[in-house]
């Protein structure tokens, strides 16, 4: 008998933490009967362990992912008066996490195939008047997929701006061999319940290897303090608690394989669908390593698609259905055809480690028949 749909496509986060319940349990109560509960010992393990699996020196655990933009910002001097370029088609939570900086955005557009800022965008966006008072460029790594690091950074230095990285959607996920998160002077992670790795709530952390960043990025995440009570400067309260710390600590050590069981259904999916007229399969970018947070298709069918899967209750979804400056809160008057058309094609087929066989072949059963169809 075929499984009814929640059992055949479980959600990730709840099945995520199933494979973890025991482990999770006793690192919460340990938490719970610790009578510490913010920015103590879990905090500072989770903090030496992420770092080593990164092979970083420093990791500055944070409240949430949009804070880890802010505070990297932050942490750089970056605020009212200066500008960010970020790319257009990327998740809200990246431009709401700018704005709160005190920073403005400047939006580029981004590459069709790979769905990350485009670096001849970048180069014009910086050599307009418009690039004027830019201090920063924030690469998001979309979906799991590296972006073209070594253009962009080229750019960046040619025109004396800083490069950071936007690791939310790509822990696994390597560059020439190097981890996404260790690329530029710093990079800014969230840990929320649907990342690659993920916390029973909200959480994130900024990795650099620069020791004075570290500090500053401490000092900010805790209302300035030098000591308790005494702010050296401005800061905000993001701290991580204990119980993400404690669950991340269980959940990390199988971070690489998660990631490796997401490569093997990406490529299931791409060699199953790779003849499907109505899909335009991912690519991933030569010498790197994708880490696969979504696995996402384009069809210029999307919304017909999208139904038909949803009338076989195989959960699809799309990420994300406009582009920033598509959205109220956002608007400028430029436009971004590639990321116009991307909100207007891009799927999100259903892809986790914990993702059986059959659900595999439930998805590309009904794509196959959409495409014949
Ligand atoms: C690319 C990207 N950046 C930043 C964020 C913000 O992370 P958080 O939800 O933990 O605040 C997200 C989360 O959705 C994201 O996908």
């Amino acid at each position: 008998m075929p499984l009814s749909s929640h059992l055949l496509f479980p959600s990730y986060p709840k099945e995520d933490q199933l494979r973890h319940q025991h482990e999770i349990e006793v690192a919460v109560q340990r938490v719970v009967r610790s009578g510490h509960y913010i920015l103590g010992d879990e905090v500072g393990a989770f903090e030496a362990e992420f770092a080593d699996y990164l092979g970083v020196r420093h990791v500055i655990a944070l409240a949430s992912g949009t804070d880890a933009i802010e505070v990297m910002l932050r942490a750089h001097d970056i605020g009212p008066g200066d500008k960010v370029v970020v790319p257009c088609f990327a998740p809200s939570a990246v431009a709401a996490g700018i704005h709160r900086s005190g920073a403005a955005l400047l939006l580029a557009d981004v590459e069709a195939d790979m769905f990350t800022i485009c670096p001849e965008a970048l180069e014009s966006v910086l050599s307009t008047s418009e690039g004027h008072g830019v201090k920063a460029v924030l690469a998001v790594h979309l979906y799991g997929q590296p972006v073209a690091w070594e253009r962009l950074q080229k750019i960046a230095a040619d025109h004396g701006v800083l490069l950071l990285e936007d690791c939310a959607q790509s822990h696994g996920a390597l560059w020439r061999d190097r981890p996404t998160g260790t690329l530029g002077r710093a990079a800014a992670f969230s840990f929320y319940p649907t990342k690659n790795l993920a916390a029973l709530g909200d959480a994130g952390a900024v990795a650099t290897n620069d020791d004075e960043l570290a500090g500053r990025l401490r000092l900010i995440r805790q209302y300035g303090w030098r000591e308790r009570y005494l702010s050296d400067q401005e800061g905000v309260n993001s701290r991580m608690d204990e119980m993400q710390a404690a669950v991340l600590r269980v959940k990390l050590p199988a971070l690489d394989e998660n990631v490796s069981h997401r490569r093997q259904i990406a490529t299931h999916y791409v060699v199953r669908l790779g003849s499907c007229h109505a899909l335009r399969m991912p690519v991933t970018r030569m010498h790197c390593e994708h880490a696969f947070h979504q696995f996402v298709v384009r069809s210029s069918r999307r919304e017909a698609l999208l139904q038909h899967l949803h009338s076989r209750k195989i959960p699809a979804a799309v990420h994300y259905p406009a582009a920033l400056h598509q959205q109220a809160a956002f608007r400028c008057d430029h436009a971004f055809p590639v990321s116009e058309k991307l909100a207007a094609e891009v799927l999100s087929l259903p892809l986790h480690p914990w993702l059986k066989a059959e659900a595999i072949s439930t998805v590309c059963e009904a794509l196959e028949e959409f495409d014949h169809g």
